[in-house]
């Protein structure tokens, strides 16, 4: 009905290369359709790291009926018509490739309704042929499951990273998500339990404020209809970089390095630009982690004047924001287990077996030996000693999560404590 297999000329220009190669490329594929879909909230499961099964889940406009059995094969796409088209992208999605690609190599069952719909279509595909089909009830939107990737691949799961790996890939792959859509509701559960809970937030800084915990300063610019706006971390950190071009998560190598190189090594930095669909190529990776931006001098240009203007600061003021660093402040050890410790305006609650596990993780990469080295629960130690935990986890790339998939603490938003209380900050 809406989803229609490409022309040969465009299918022809599409950049060709293997789609899917981990469960991360898996994820993302569904996310961005879920996304494509105008969904504002989306549960992201997976088992073993995605290997065993991944399920993502939204409330967007759902397939339409005589579509689902359409959406596995491949060039079929709703959301590009021609070559005109293709010069023009604002969707995720265009290629019509990434469901047939996933079905190929796993067994995959989608699930959805249309909008207009009363009633869901449910089809089993299994290595890329259609197995089962029929009516089920259901909520309005989609849900694609996929079971044991690589089934059928021997030589691709061999090449797999271990469930640790994989996991982080994914975690990392629905933050980056999260931030440039950040008014969508986003799960993530892994082996059962809650990984990530990203409730809607009103603008960019809101979100990225609550999923790294910490508070940002922002600056934007605009300029013939492009757009920028950076927001860095105002205490210093591991370096890390994340760069949107029209709300996709991209890994330009020469823009990320001029950004760091201005921002400077130590921050979070998350770098937004928004520009007319036709000054970006999205066409030039088959997974589209690289986009060519005509005139990207241009774009270096603007980001230098952002921070031209920063110069204008006095001086002093200048190094009191370099060296602003929240300390974490632990405010209690409760029951010789629950280190209760205050960053910025979060209180953390840590188990002191699996902080001390997660930081001898990193230095011996062995999920043994760091669970037999690490201090246990129930053992009385400082709160010095507590803090320096604490300070050697704030500076760990992947946090959320210990080396077995718990995860790695419970937090409560001091905002939030204050509006429950009735009482304004
Ligand atoms: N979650 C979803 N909600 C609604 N429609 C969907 C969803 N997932 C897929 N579709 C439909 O299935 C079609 C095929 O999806 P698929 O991901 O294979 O291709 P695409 O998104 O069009 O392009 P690409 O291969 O670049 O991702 C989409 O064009 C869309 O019409
Ligand atoms: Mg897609």
């Amino acid at each position: 009905m809406f989803v229609y297999t490409l022309p040969e000329e465009v299918i022809s220009k599409i950049s060709a290369g293997e789609v899917i190669e981990s469960p991360a490329d898996c994820v993302k594929e569904l996310v961005e359709n879920a996304l494509d879909a105008s969904s504002s909230r989306i549960d992201v499961e997976m088992l073993k790291g995605g290997k065993r099964y991944i399920c993502v889940r939204d409330n967007g406009t759902g397939i339409h009926r005589e579509d689902v059995h359409k959406v596995v094969q491949r060039w079929t796409t709703s959301k590009i018509k021609d070559m005109s088209d293709l010069m023009s992208i604002s969707s995720y999605g265009f290629r019509g490739e990434a469901l047939y690609a996933i079905s190929t190599v796993s067994k995959m069952i989608i699930k959805s309704r249309f909008f207009q719909d009363e009633i869901g279509i449910k089809m089993e595909v299994e290595g890329g042929k259609v197995i089962n089909k029929q009516e089920i009830g259901m909520p309005v939107g989609t849900c694609v499951e996929v079971y044991d990737l690589f089934y059928n691949l021997p030589v691709r799961l061999k090449f797999l990273k271990k469930e640790d790996t994989e996991r982080n890939k994914i975690i990392k792959l629905i933050k980056e998500y999260a931030l440039s859509n950040w008014n969508v509701h986003f799960t993530l559960h892994s082996n059962g339990r809650k990984v990530l809970d990203l409730y809607p937030c009103e603008d960019k800084k809101e979100r990225i404020e609550a999923l790294f915990g910490c508070k940002f300063e922002e600056k934007s610019i605009e300029k013939n209809s492009i757009n920028i706006s950076l927001y860095t971390s105002l205490e210093s950190s591991r370096g890390e970089i994340y760069l949107f071009v029209n709300s996709r998560p991209v890994h330009n190598k020469n823009l990320l390095e001029y950004i760091r190189k201005v921002v400077g090594y130590k921050k979070i930095c998350v770098c937004y630009i928004d520009l007319p669909p036709y000054m970006v190529d999205v066409n030039v990776h088959p997974k589209k982690r690289e986009v060519r931006i005509y005139k990207e001098n241009i774009i270096k240009e603007m980001i230098k004047e952002l921070f031209r203007r920063q110069e204008w600061y006095p001086f002093e003021l200048a190094q009191e924001r370099a060296y602003y660093l929240p300390t974490p402040v632990v405010i209690d050890i409760i029951d010789n287990t629950l280190i209760l410790v205050r960053i910025g305006d979060y209180l953390y609650f840590f188990d002191q077996h699996l902080l001390s596990e997660r930081i001898l993780y990193e230095k011996t990469r062995e999920v043994e030996r760091s669970c037999a080295f690490a201090i246990k629960a129930g053992k009385a130690i400082s709160k010095e000693e507590a803090k320096e935990l604490v300070k050697a986890w704030m500076s760990l790339e992947n946090r959320e999560v210990c080396p077995h998939g718990r995860p790695m603490y419970y937090r409560l938003y001091l905002g939030d404590i204050y509006k429950s209380l009735d009482r304004r900050r």
